[in-house]
């Protein structure tokens, strides 16, 4: 057998081990950290990371009003964008705020709840659209939003996206009620302009409970779950209770939040070429990070039942326009390559070796590519943050979240690489934050970090 070894861990049970988890059992970074191996870049930042742990992922916005319409894994708290507003209450009187990575709108929401401008940018269309409603429905009338939802069609029935594997996803008679549930909403015919929006809110309910109804979960990767209670009502009933949910924000928005004038902006664009026609005094955001997640797979149900795919070349075009994650495709890394004007600077290049040569020295490895991916991920970052950088205000920040990686053993400070790049573009690194620990979903004894970055341009 070529690519494999006969190893045995325990005595009565022999185990097949793949050469991929050789490595991992032999790996040099088993219980590692991503503090012993910044030490050198820190140095020569001149810098050190101070220790502020605090709830930063989004699953704490579940409990939070309008942030909690649609889940998404890959977005940060709210609570966190509050603090960071807080922070610079003094300093910003009436800041106008923008994040080139918007997703479903966290920083747009937060904005808003603040009486504060705010712009960003998505590239995929189904977060654009659930940004967009989250920060542009708040007027919309609770008991009409209501009434109409809870009385929808029930004779139009859509056909659930036949690109997707929808039998394996849900079970037949779940199906077949979405597909009811669906065909109400789109058989909803607006006769005002308020009923748009109230569409708007219904499918983004519908799109909210679509993987509870079925057979997945997202852990962050879609896979499948056996131990899920669902039946055939679950789609009712978990559309009434969002719905429901919603209508209790609306009020609350609507009793609380009325002096709210400041409006908020989301554009279905891509940040490395868009056209910036206001000043920024905030910039929070928070990049893809460099690791196996599937930003736009991960949300191939939702896209594809709300009409924003309709076959999987559709969903590659989303992708191959994002930041790239080590799932990229494999020509658009061939095409990088070949192309003359990419950044790079010398910590690029030297981890690049280093993946290089840890490659060579397995034999094989999943993407073989992999230093040009890693390549392309800066370049990427290095054109968003070149495109923003006019935009911000002299005094302005550039706060970004950022996840660290480990590739092929070798240790990826993305955090202070994003750092680095700020400096070359005129920015001071005003304070590195770790918020909280992360394993490596390679050498799971390592420990990675997520931090906060924060830049300030001078
Ligand atoms: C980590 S998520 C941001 C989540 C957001 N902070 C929230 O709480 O919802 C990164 C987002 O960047 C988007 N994205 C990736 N590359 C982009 C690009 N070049 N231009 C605009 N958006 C991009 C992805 O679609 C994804 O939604």
């Amino acid at each position: 057998m070529q690519d494999s070894e006969q190893l045995t861990l325990f005595k009565d049970k022999p185990t097949l081990l793949s050469k991929r988890q050789i490595n991992i059992l032999h790996s040099s970074k088993k219980n590692g950290t991503a503090q012993d191996d910044s030490r050198s870049y820190l140095k020569e930042l001149g810098i050190e990371i101070v220790e502020n742990p605090q709830p930063i992922q989004f699953i704490k916005n579940s409990s939070e009003i309008v942030h909690r319409w649609s889940p998404y894994v890959q977005g940060f708290s709210a609570k966190f964008v509050q603090k960071s507003f807080d922070r610079y209450s003094d300093e910003y009187k009436d800041p106008v705020i923008f994040d080139p990575f918007a997703g479903s709108g966290t920083v747009l929401v937060q904005s808003k709840l603040n009486n504060y401008e705010s712009h960003g940018v998505e590239l995929n269309p189904l977060l654009h659209f659930i940004a967009e409603t989250k920060i542009n429905a708040w007027q919309v009338n609770d008991e009409r939003f209501l009434q109409i939802s809870k009385n929808l069609n029930d004779k139009h029935i859509f056909v659930a996206p036949d690109f997707l594997k929808s039998e394996k996803h849900f079970h037949h008679d779940v199906l077949h009620n979405l597909e009811i549930l669906k065909g109400g909403i789109d058989a909803f015919q607006p006769a005002i302009e308020e009923d748009e929006k109230i569409k708007n809110l219904m499918l983004v309910a519908f799109s909210s409970i679509l993987i509870d109804c079925s057979n997945l979960k997202r852990t962050p990767c879609l896979g499948y779950t056996r131990k899920k209670n669902v039946n055939a009502d679950t789609p009712f009933i978990l559309f009434r209770k969002k719905i429901n949910e919603i209508a209790f924000d609306l009020r609350v928005l609507q009793n609380k939040y009325k002096k709210v004038s400041k409006k908020g902006f989301v554009f279905l664009a891509n940040s490395k070429d868009f056209i910036h026609n206001t000043l920024y005094d905030l910039v929070i955001t928070s990049p893809p990070y460099m690791n196996g997640l599937d930003y736009v797979m991960n949300y191939k149900i939702e896209m594809g039942w709300l009409g924003f795919a309709d076959n999987h070349k559709k969903l590659k075009q989303v992708k191959d326009e994002m930041v790239v994650c080590d799932n990229v495709s494999k020509g658009l890394i061939k095409n990088f390559s070949v192309k003359d004007k990419r950044y790079t600077n010398n910590w690029i290049e030297d981890i690049k070796s280093k993946i290089q040569r840890s490659i060579k020295k397995r034999g094989t490895y999943r993407r073989p590519d992999m230093p040009e991916i890693v390549h392309k991920y800066f370049d990427d970052m290095y054109k968003i943050m070149v495109n923003v950088t006019p935009a911000i205000r002299s005094g302005g920040r550039f706060i970004l979240v950022i996840g660290d990686s480990l590739i092929a053993d070798v240790y990826l400070p993305t955090d202070l690489l994003i750092a680095k790049i700020g400096t070359e573009l005129g920015f001071s690194i005003e304070k590195i934050e770790k918020v909280r620990n992360r394993r490596s979903g390679q050498v799971r004894s390592y420990r990675l970090r997520e931090t906060v970055v924060t830049l300030r341009k001078e």
